[in-house]
């Protein structure tokens, strides 16, 4: 079926999503909505996200999308219940990989970086006692990291500093998991790399999410045709400059809407 698959998150994070499905489904056409405007929904209640979540799916639907990807874990752990009973369209979440990293872990411990819109909600708390028994998991908040990453500032003193603050308190308690709980983060892979020892595994959910998103296309038989030469198209309600240099690619289109 050619209908786009529809990907949202607050802001330009959820490219980092939007790379993996490409990846593994190369024949779907896709649109994304950066609503960077009101990014970060994580310092935000769980009202406003919900609302901020009708507004985009409301959007996407308006564009035909056959299923949504919330891409975007504070969207997912606040409003995905609502969304999927109250629209017909398949949705898939993203929520941190506190299963992976609790199978993975030998020390027993695991750090996970996220939004404070995550951490604390009850989504992310009843994933956490399901799957982490037994195991310490130390939640700290990113805050400001969501607005240097919108920045384009992902290689800067004050992102460095920022994460090195972070990481340190969960590195002295011995994690050997770091699990990355958002989906602007995995743009801080390199950096993080310098500052964390081999020993120490970040997990992330984006493969994942695009595996779960092929799984429910083909169960409800809506997978785009083989060999079909797909079409991708990218709106930011904001700067579209930083959302460019991510997904600079001569296949995809990038426009400013005011959504
Ligand atoms: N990418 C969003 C997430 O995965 C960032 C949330 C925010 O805007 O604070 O949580």
């Amino acid at each position: 079926m050619q209908q786009p698959i529809g990907i949202f998150d607050s802001g330009i994070g959820g490219t980092s999503i939007w790379k993996e499905i490409q990846k593994l489904l190369p024949n779907e056409n896709t649109i994304y909505l950066a609503d960077s405007k009101n990014a970060p929904y994580g310092a935000k209640s769980k009202e406003e996200i919900l609302e901020l979540s009708i507004k985009n799916t409301e959007l996407l639907l308006q564009k035909n999308c056959k299923l949504i990807v919330v891409a975007c874990n504070t969207a997912t752990t606040n409003a995905i219940d609502y969304l999927r009973a109250n629209y017909k369209v398949p949705f898939i979440g993203i929520e941190p990989a506190i299963k992976p990293a609790a199978l993975h872990t030998k020390t027993r411990k695991i750090g996970i970086l996220a939004t404070k819109g995550t951490l604390s909600s009850s989504l992310f708390h009843s994933t956490s006692k399901m799957f982490a028994e037994g195991i310490t998991v130390l939640e700290q908040e990113g805050t400001g990291l969501v607005e240097l990453i919108e920045a384009g500032e992902v290689n800067s003193k004050a992102t460095k500093e920022l994460l090195k603050r972070y990481i340190d308190p969960m590195l002295a308690e011995d994690i050997d998991c770091l699990v990355l709980g958002c989906t602007h983060y995995p743009y801080l892979i390199p950096v993080l790399r310098k500052l964390l020892s081999q020993r120490i595994t970040i997990i992330d959910s984006g493969e994942a999410v695009a595996r779960q998103t092929n799984a429910i296309l083909i169960k409800n038989q809506l997978l785009a045709q083989e060999g079909s030469r797909a079409n991708h198209m990218f709106f930011s309600n904001s700067n579209v400059d930083v959302l460019k240099s991510l997904v600079d690619d001569t296949d995809v289109e990038v426009d400013y809407l005011d959504f």
